[in-house]
């Protein structure tokens, strides 16, 4: 049991369903200057480093996983909290001596920090020799020849166009099974704590063509998952030049499921107060749209949400949950991403987030403690006020609350079978093998003449409230 609540609190130190970062793998061009990059954050994130990756190849560059053979190393940030930016100001002060030993060493800071910071990451940090916002990846390698000149570089333009349709990613660190397709950039909504609407700008929604010929390019290079990511994948609003053609959230999510049924389709995140039921209607009707739904309620109370500023009530996100369970049946997976020790929560307020989710029970949940970002609305308008140790004291409760449910969700699956796409090998041993259910649980099981890439009917026999464990059927 201790391990699991340490999973879980592992994932509080984590966005949503990605490792705290990732580097590039090996690909050896002879005579080309390597670039290292780390990826910290969220799944955009992730994804807009396979598009760095990809304009940089273009120029000539190719990426190492050897930080020491690296001619240039790029740390693609994230401001979500305070502790997401500490954690790139020591890995910098970490960097220096990477830089001491090698002169012809570059540094360059991309994503959200770039954004948030600007030109003062330059002033604050002087081992940072470029500075480049979410929406300025294609000005990069000009942004280089500026460095290779001496000078430091910098562009931080916020585009209300930029959505890198025609930029074919770069797979880094791909299993080959699954993958990322970002459908919009930015975000309208202006919750009270956020700083993703200052640091990736407004709202924009991807040329849902584009997004067609990927997920069809991604499942012709044998994958058998894509995963269509966005701030708020439900307001997701393409139209032609011309507005003949229109495609909304739940029109894309059956473009994408027609493509083959062999091909699963997940997305996230979605917004409480945009979730339709047509998107659940067209989740009911494909088998291959995966049945769990990320719709982060961030608090359960009323008046709290009211001060965060997420246009909902706990009645109305009550009923959003009522037409997933309607709709999609009890079995369809839910997940939530709770904040605690928001400006004046009152013990009251924070009762009412955990009787939320024991009205939810969600399989998944995501948990923190909240952070104050500078010139956001919240810190603009209220105190941040409620005590780190009472912060502290009301995660742990959150945290074990969501562990007793996801091992009580967990268990329901047992004496079940569910069809598995098959990841790769368990982590602790290579007679057994990985997938998820289409409700986004984790499951090990023995390999028998399964492999990764394979789907597979699996018996649930046991479980832990991380992961089911079963055998092949
Ligand atoms: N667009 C997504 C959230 C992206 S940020 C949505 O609306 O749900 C991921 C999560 O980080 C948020 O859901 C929220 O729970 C958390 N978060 C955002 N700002 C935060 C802050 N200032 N302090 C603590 N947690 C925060
Ligand atoms: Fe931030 Fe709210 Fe936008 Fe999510 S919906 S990215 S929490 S402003
Ligand atoms: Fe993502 Fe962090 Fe930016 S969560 S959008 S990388 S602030």
């Amino acid at each position: 049991m201790t391990s699991l609540i340490k999973d879980l609190d592992i994932l509080t130190e984590v966005q949503t369903l990605v490792p705290e970062f990732k580097t590039t793998p090996e690909e050896n061009v002879p005579g080309s200057r390597k670039i290292y990059i780390e990826t910290y954050g969220c799944q955009m994130n992730y994804s807009d480093s396979e598009i760095v990756m990809a304009v940089m190849q273009q120029n000539g560059y190719s990426s190492t996983s050897n930080i020491e053979s690296a001619d240039l190393i790029l740390l693609n940030t994230c401001s979500i909290r305070d502790n997401a930016e500490q954690k790139v100001r020591s890995r910098l002060m970490h960097l220096k001596g990477f830089k001491r030993r090698n002169k012809n060493l570059k540094i360059g800071i991309l994503g959200c920090m770039a954004e948030r910071l600007k030109s003062k990451l330059i002033d604050e940090e002087k081992m940072v020799d470029l500075v480049v916002g979410p929406d300025a990846y294609r000005d990069l390698p000009n942004l280089l020849n500026e460095v290779d000149e001496g000078q430091k570089a910098i562009n931080v333009f916020l585009s209300r166009e930029e959505t890198y349709a025609d930029i074919e990613p770069v797979r880094l660190n791909s299993n080959g099974i699954s993958a990322f397709i970002s459908i919009m950039r930015g975000c309208d909504n202006m919750c009270s704590f956020c700083v993703v609407p200052y640091t990736r700008g407004r709202e924009r929604s991807r040329d849902a063509h584009s997004i067609i010929n990927e997920a069809e390019d991604m499942f012709r290079k044998g994958y058998k998952e894509v995963t269509l990511l966005g701030q708020n994948v439900d307001s997701y609003k393409w139209s032609s030049d011309n507005e003949t053609e229109k495609v909304n959230f739940a029109e894309l999510l059956e473009k994408v499921a027609l493509i083959n049924p062999d091909l699963r389709v997940r997305f996230s995140t979605s917004h409480p107060k945009d979730m339709t039921d047509d998107v659940l209607h067209i989740m009911a009707k494909y088998e291959n749209i995966c049945k769990n739904i990320h719709l982060p309620a961030q608090s359960g109370s009323s008046s709290v949400l009211e001060r965060m500023h997420r246009t909902y009530t706990r009645e109305w996100y009550l009923d959003r949950i009522k037409a997933i369970k309607s709709i999609l049946g009890e079995e369809c997976g839910i997940s939530t991403d709770t904040i605690v020790g928001f400006c004046g929560e009152t013990e009251e307020e924070h009762l009412e987030t955990l009787s939320l989710m024991s009205a939810v029970k969600y399989d998944y949940g995501y948990m923190f403690a909240y952070s104050e970002r500078p010139n956001t609305p919240a810190a603009k308008k209220y105190a941040d006020d409620i005590e780190e140790s009472i912060k502290q004291k009301r995660l742990t409760q959150i945290i074990n609350l969501q562990s007793a449910h996801s091992l009580e969700r967990n268990k329901q699956r047992v004496g079940k079978t569910y069809k598995v796409l098959i990841e790769g090998f368990s982590k602790r041993s290579v007679e057994h093998l990985q997938g998820r259910t289409s409700d986004n649980k984790v499951i090990v099981f023995p390999k028998g003449d399964k492999a990764s890439g394979m789907y597979a009917h699996v018996l649930v026999t046991d479980c832990t409230a991380g992961t089911l464990i079963g055998k092949l059927v």
